[in-house]
């Protein structure tokens, strides 16, 4: 009995110190937190000798860094570091969260190894923006093979997935694009993975949906056969208006496709929707991936490929959708993370605005929701970086998180369970 009246009166208790949090903190304060926050990044070499051996000969250039993609399992959060100049010791990298030490900025770690890391070694990474982290817990890096891929890009590597288990960190697939779908200037930057049949055990089964944004298509990829075939849609163009971006008060032309994709829920029939939008743009289209896996079909199903109701003000770097249909991303002219309900039209009315801060979320390069359905963002400071304005005192690239989709969008014209 004095127990059950102590239990009781803790419960209580707690309850009345979460709500005062809450009400106190306010409410946008605790939908996302920064993780981590770094100036440049630093990497942890087997030994010092080898860090400064790396600064001096060029193989590390600390300023030559700007990451573009994020993702995390378990307690690894991963950075995509593309080659865009000379000097990026490792193109996929993550850091320990949390950090044993509290460390807000702590030195990254290659993956899955030095040796796969290194620029040349056509085995391994040579140039990734983003990867995605199926349910089998495989993580699966597009890599365009491009170093450095600013100015002059040289294609060192072929274009190619790689799938790496993460409970092994071993390489469990790799797959070179068919020639035929890559363009000479193809800039393969983003890809979504699906298993029609509903099962992931067998990575051949996958389809792959990957975003070219510089050869404006949609690349998709049938793993059990080997085949591969480029979606050029008209949806898939950048709009010549909006290849012009305004970030943080610098101005700056991009003239991008396709950059971000993402898988919407399986539906009753097992079929889903592929949500993507071109960088240089404002609409947001969806089409099914039963449309896009039927190579035929898909050259002559021009009504399949869907548009919002109306533009998002904004362009945007990259989202990702939730299994309840919720999605979040970026605003890059605004520096805010917001969601939207696929089961609301698309329109800026039925954004719900999770987060905003002129100074921590400029250029949210990209989101992302993880298998425990923790949501992941990084800032980055893009605008600087194509500017070569970049501050190496400045904190530049930020990784925030919230424990939860529902902590997210809580209480926001997202939230479901609201209507
Ligand atoms: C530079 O030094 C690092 C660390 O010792 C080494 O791994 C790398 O191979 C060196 N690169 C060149 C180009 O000499």
């Amino acid at each position: 009995m004095g127990l059950l009246v102590l239990v009781s009166l803790l419960s209580l208790l707690s309850t009345v110190l979460a709500a005062a949090e809450k009400t106190d903190a306010g409410p946008a304060k605790q939908r996302v937190v920064e993780v981590f926050g770094w100036s440049q990044f630093d990497f942890n070499y087997p030994s010092e000798e080898q860090r400064q051996e790396a600064l001096k000969n060029g193989s590390f250039v600390p300023s030559s860094m700007d990451p573009t993609g994020v993702h995390a399992a378990g307690n690894r959060v991963f950075v995509c570091l593309p080659r865009w100049r000379r000097g990026v010791p490792a193109t996929l990298a993550y850091a320990v969260y949390p950090d044993a030490k509290g460390e807000r900025s702590p030195r990254l770690n290659p993956y899955p190894s030095w040796e796969l890391s290194r620029e040349g070694n056509c085995e391994g990474l040579t140039s990734v923006f983003r990867v995605f982290i199926d349910q089998c817990n495989r993580l699966w890096a597009i890599d365009t093979g491009w170093s450095p891929s600013w100015l002059v890009p040289d294609r060192i590597c072929p274009v190619k997935v790689m799938a790496i288990d993460l409970k092994t960190d071993k390489v469990v697939l790799q797959y070179l694009l068919p020639k035929h779908v890559v363009k000479s200037d193809a800039l393969p930057v983003n890809i979504q993975v699906e298993f029609p049949n509903g099962d992931c055990k067998n990575p051949k089964q996958a389809f792959l949906y990957i975003a070219d944004t510089v050869a404006f298509s949609i690349i998709v990829a049938d793993l059990s056969t080997g085949d591969a075939w480029r979606v050029t849609d008209k949806t898939v163009y950048p709009n010549p208006e909006l290849t012009t971006f305004h970030v943080a008060g610098q101005t700056f032309d991009m003239i991008d496709g396709v950059m971000g994709i993402a898988l919407g829920p399986r539906m009753a029939n097992g079929d889903r929707e592929l949500y993507y939008s071109a960088m240089g743009g404002e609409l947001q289209h969806w089409v099914k991936t039963s449309i896009l896996r039927d190579k035929a079909k898909v050259k002559n199903s021009p009504n399949a490929f869907k548009t919002g109701l109306k533009s998002r003000q904004s362009q945007t770097a990259g989202y990702a959708m939730d299994k309840n249909g919720v999605m979040i991303f970026g605003l890059l002219n605004s520096d805010a993370l917001v969601c939207w309900n696929s089961k609301s039209p698309f329109e800026p009315k039925n954004f719900g605005y999770l987060a905003q801060d002129k100074t921590a979320m400029q250029f949210l390069a990209t989101v992302v929701i993880d298998n425990d359905e923790r949501v992941w963002a990084i800032s980055t400071r893009n605008q600087k970086f194509v500017l070569e304005t970049i501050d190496p005192k400045d904190v530049n690239f930020r990784v925030f998180m919230s424990p939860s989709v529902q902590q997210a969008i809580e209480g926001t014209v997202c939230d479901a369970r609201e209507k």
